[in-house]
């Protein structure tokens, strides 16, 4: 590029105030949740709220909520609603938050922000009981909890936006998988936040987001943020990540993640695996990124969620592609070894191989 056309850019960019949406897709609304209904999405805007646990498990199995911090921060809301739903004494509130925080943690099995919002809630529950907070004060008291646990994501999404941005440079072009934007946490996004800083920020990039079967986080998510940011966005099907690969110039790959082991593996979307495999075969380098409450710190293994064999069999419930009763395999998520990941993004620093070490130093917010 003449150098004269590159200085003409800066010029207009560094004028340019480009500005993004601001979407929260859970909300706490006067001891109510309300979300976005994300299986509508992008057809239908439509919030939906309630104060009923079951109600609510139900949208996060369903996807109505969905995304690692989403619905760690949606379990929250639920057992700051579950304390205000009991009458009683302390005694009888605690039992009723600890059977409803057993039933939104089995909902979705592989995230480990679920866990690490329930268990924040509980911890924080147990020690205003031992207190011998009444009622009301508890109640109070876990809504203020949840409403920070959403309010810290998103402040440690825009710090990962900030720290991302460095990795990022005008001309690239970033592939995406599934959706970790707005939609799937507290309200910025994880590796969507650090596109959308780059944005900001005035960088010329360009996203290439996958359709991401069998749920179509991708073609329905990702693209909706991509489009309402104005973010020059192509879509392709998964099928063809090799092709563009090889053939459209992409020169990052960045994604989320719904569990990172200490060793650096990481779990993320189905079909994210294979993305970092093609982005070794082309030296195209793989970044995750993911806020601290994404790491698990204990775990050694990760278990994987085996959805409904008609997510498979059928497009979005509304078109049967195959044969009815034809044997199929439906994980939500893959592993990807540490091996093929050149470096996680998160709000307290980009931590590179041996993960072990800087993961560790991160965890502990070093
Ligand atoms: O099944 P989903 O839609 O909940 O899966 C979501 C993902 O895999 C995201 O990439 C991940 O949660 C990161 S979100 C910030």
């Amino acid at each position: 590029m003449a150098w004269y056309f590159i200085l003409f850019k800066q010029l207009f960019n560094a004028g340019a105030v480009r500005q993004i949406s601001d979407i929260r897709p859970v909300k706490w609304d006067d001891g109510s949740i309300a979300w976005i209904n994300q299986t509508k999405l992008p057809w239908n805007e439509e919030w939906k709220r309630s104060k009923s646990i079951p109600e609510l498990a139900k949208a996060i199995k369903d996807l109505e909520i969905r995304g690692a911090p989403a619905i760690g921060i949606a379990a929250a809301y639920g057992i700051a609603i579950s304390a205000a739903n009991t009458a009683g004494g302390t005694e009888a509130i605690m039992k009723s938050v600890e059977k409803d925080a057993k039933t939104l943690g089995e909902t979705r099995p592989t995230a480990v922000n679920l866990f690490w919002a329930i268990d924040r809630m509980l911890k924080k529950a147990r020690s205003l009981a031992k207190a011998g907070a009444k009622h009301d004060m508890i109640a109070y008291e876990l809504a203020k909890e949840a409403q920070r646990i959403q309010e810290e994501d998103i402040e440690s999404n825009k710090m990962m936006g900030r720290l991302g941005n460095k990795l990022i440079e005008d001309g690239d072009v970033i592939m995406t998988h599934c959706n970790a934007g707005a939609l799937a946490t507290g309200g910025f996004g994880t590796s969507y936040g650090v596109i959308r800083t780059a944005w900001q920020e005035g960088k010329d990039i360009e996203v290439i987001a996958t359709h991401t079967a069998p749920l179509y986080q991708g073609a329905r998510l990702t693209v909706w943020e991509l489009m309402r940011d104005g973010i020059p966005a192509t879509l392709i099907t998964d099928n063809m990540a090799a092709y563009a690969m090889k053939n459209a110039g992409v020169t990052k790959v960045l994604l989320g993640a719904d569990r990172i082991l200490m060793n650096g593996d990481v779990a993320n979307k189905i079909g994210t695996y294979g993305l970092a495999i093609l982005a070794k075969h082309h030296h195209i380098p793989f970044y995750v990124a993911a806020p601290v409450s994404t790491i698990d710190q204990v775990g050694k293994k990760i278990k994987i969620e085996q959805r409904k064999p008609d997510e498979v069999r059928n497009i979005l419930g509304r078109l049967i592609i195959t044969v009815p009763e034809v044997p199929v395999l439906n994980p939500a998520f893959d592993v990807t070894s540490h091996k093929l990941v050149s470096g996680i993004i998160t709000e307290h620093g980009i931590a590179r191989a041996p993960y072990s070490s800087s993961l560790k130093r991160i965890a502990s917010g070093k």
